[in-house]
């Protein structure tokens, strides 16, 4: 069964090659955006021609603007990839910065919100993806708002399993570790930068601990994505998908 997919932050990385491994499976697509920018680029891809897709931008932080997108939607769904996400550290000694409201507000509250908006639209049976990661099972120092919001992920992933099992919709996380794209190349060149290191010798060194000695790909992530997506994977519900272990600082 093909049908639309929606998928939050389409724009670049991980959600991108969501969005053209599904293209590729046959969805068509309805991709969400928070800059204009990006949505004008996805608009140029030819995937986006060839599969009809619906391209929206607007910040999934902004409660009126969320509220006004699910108000207005129309269109039946065969799934929903909640992969939107936002990174920003603090410790609790740190006074000057509290990213708490931020990443929240992107990372949980907006699946949240999308969730009991869309839910009209959503096929049965249909597909729910979260897109966690590896501290939505293990904490980090510093980035306390980002576990709490990815945790928290995974906890509404397992109880809309159980709220609409019986309605055939399989709801699963996908949990990568490090993954190329432009969140984490931010990160470590942040962190290589605090300590006064060369970003590309420490990239080296935080992936050789690593089972696969590298950084997984978005294109990886994107084929769990569209397993979990596709038929063959009806009668997997409630799961948290790891994939590679992180490099586990304190
Ligand atoms: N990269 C990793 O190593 C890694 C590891 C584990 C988990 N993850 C998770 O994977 C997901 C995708 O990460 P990524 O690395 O691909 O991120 P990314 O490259 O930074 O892209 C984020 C996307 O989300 C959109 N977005 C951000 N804030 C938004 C907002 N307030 N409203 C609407 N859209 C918003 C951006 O829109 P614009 O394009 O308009 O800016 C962009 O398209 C996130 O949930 C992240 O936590 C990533």
């Amino acid at each position: 069964m093909t049908g639309r997919v929606l998928i939050t932050g389409a724009g670049r990385g991980i959600g991108l090659s969501i969005a053209r491994v599904l293209a590729r499976d046959g969805f068509s697509l309805a991709l969400v955006t928070k800059s204009e920018s990006s949505a004008t680029r996805l608009r140029a891809e030819r995937f986006v021609v060839d599969a009809d897709a619906i391209v929206v931008a607007f910040d999934l932080a902004d409660d009126a603007a969320l509220a006004d997108f699910v108000t207005k939607w129309r269109e039946p769904l065969w799934g929903i990839v909640h992969n939107a996400g936002i990174c920003a550290t603090a410790t609790l000694a740190d006074c000057e910065h509290d990213p708490w409201r931020e990443v929240l507000a992107v990372n949980l509250e907006a699946p949240y919100r999308l969730m009991r908006g869309l839910l009209p639209s959503l096929a049965r049976p249909g597909r729910i993806v979260t897109i966690g990661s590896q501290l939505s099972v293990e904490g980090r120092a510093g980035y306390g708002a980002y576990c709490a919001s990815k945790f928290g992920l995974i906890g509404l992933t397992k109880c809309w399993a159980k709220e609409l099992g019986r309605e055939g919709v399989t709801v699963n996380a996908v949990c990568p570790g490090w993954v190329d794209t432009e969140m984490t190349g931010n990160d470590v060149a942040r962190i290589a930068a605090e300590m006064g290191r060369d970003a590309a010798s420490f990239k080296a060194e935080i992936a050789d601990p690593l089972e696969l000695k590298r950084f997984n790909t978005p294109e990886e992530v994107a084929e769990l994505v569209a397993f979990l997506m596709s038929d063959k994977s009806s009668g997997i519900t409630g799961r948290a998908w790891l994939m590679q272990t992180i490099w586990n600082q304190q």
